[in-house]
């Protein structure tokens, strides 16, 4: 076997989040979430399919534009999905896999919801395995980050919880050209998270807040279902806040106590409040991490970004917006 394929694929915004996990084997969520996939933060990826007698690797693009090797916990991690992979399109082969990210590694960016859509996308291309993007939401949410299963649809997309089939895979709500969005990203510390998402799913319901949430999260998507359907920034806007808010909420008085945020963040959600009052109509969410995410509408993407620029805590913003599904490419990382 002798195939190759590249795919891009991008990282999703949740605005309702999903944060407490279901079922740890099959990655089912305990609420349903609604996300935005964008465009400026793309995960690649290329996969070669190597003779049978040839070992597989996992290579990453580094600062100069060389492949090194990945560190082991990386390629660990794509090993176990490709595995997966394989056992459901019935092939396997040793591979030569490749990926870059455009922007932060496991700041709290939905890098992994990137990372490994790429790759499954990669893999099936490599494989020559068509699969509609139904069965490639299955397949990028067993890699066990499950908003990759959000990440293979492009737009306004939801994925289900409950205790049918329908939580195995996302469903777009609607396309990207529906309503153009953007997510001016206010990068206060690019490092990677201390606590995974994994860790703060476990330790969710631990928190007094938990089932709060949970009951305030059928009318919060209710909301967001709403606000989507009728392009109405006002009505989403508080909703998402709020909900991002009270992810890290829970996820501060859980057991052991996770804090994502920093200095930064506060003063980025402080200049998200002076530009409201201002007459902007801009709203913050955060994921598991300290970056804050700014949704505003493209008339007004300037000056939320001046106004982040200015502010000390932040090193810098990505300017991104509403974006499509992953695509497979004619040009190779190698
Ligand atoms: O998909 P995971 O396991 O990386 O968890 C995602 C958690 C959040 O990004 C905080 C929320 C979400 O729905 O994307």
């Amino acid at each position: 076997m002798t195939g190759k394929a590249t795919a891009s694929a991008a990282a999703n915004i949740a605005f309702i989040k999903y944060w407490g996990i279901r079922d740890e084997e099959r990655i089912l969520p305990v609420n349903p979430s609604i996300s935005m996939t964008l465009s400026a933060c793309q995960s690649r990826c290329t996969v070669e399919l190597l003779a049978q007698s040839a070992e597989s690797e996992v290579l990453l693009l580094d600062q100069d534009g060389g492949l090194v090797p990945a560190p082991e916990r990386f390629a660990a991690g794509v090993f176990a999905q490709v595995r997966r992979l394989s056992e459901r399109i019935g092939e396997s082969a040793p591979m030569r896999v490749a990926a870059h990210n455009n922007f932060p590694t496991g700041a709290g960016l939905a890098s992994s919801a990137a990372g490994f859509s790429a790759l499954t996308v990669a893999t099936l291309g490599a494989f020559g395995h068509d699969a509609d993007p139904t069965e490639l939401s299955v397949m990028a949410r067993m890699s066990g980050s499950g908003s990759a299963a959000r990440s293979v649809f492009g737009g306004y997309v939801e994925w289900p919880a409950g205790p049918h089939d329908s939580a195995g895979h996302a469903v777009q709500l609607a396309p990207p050209e529906y309503w153009a969005l953007c997510n001016v990203i206010a990068i206060v510390d690019p490092s990677p998270k201390s606590v995974s998402s994994r860790e703060g799913h476990r330790a969710a319901p631990s928190s007094p807040y938990y089932e709060r949430r949970q009951e305030e999260l059928p009318g919060r998507l209710e909301i967001v279902r709403k606000a989507i359907a009728a392009r109405d920034l006002e009505l989403l806007g508080p909703v998402i806040e709020k909900d991002a808010v009270e992810l890290h909420l829970v996820a501060m008085s859980s057991e052991p106590p996770i804090f994502y945020w920093q200095a930064g963040t506060l003063a980025v959600l402080e200049a998200a409040r002076r530009l409201r009052a201002a007459g902007t109509s801009v709203y913050c969410t955060i994921d598991a991490g300290p970056n804050v995410h700014l949704i505003c509408a493209p008339r007004d993407e300037n000056k939320v970004a001046t106004e982040l620029e200015s502010l000390e805590h932040v090193l810098y913003v990505i300017r991104d917006r509403v974006g499509g599904a992953p695509t497979l490419e004619a040009e190779h990382l190698f």
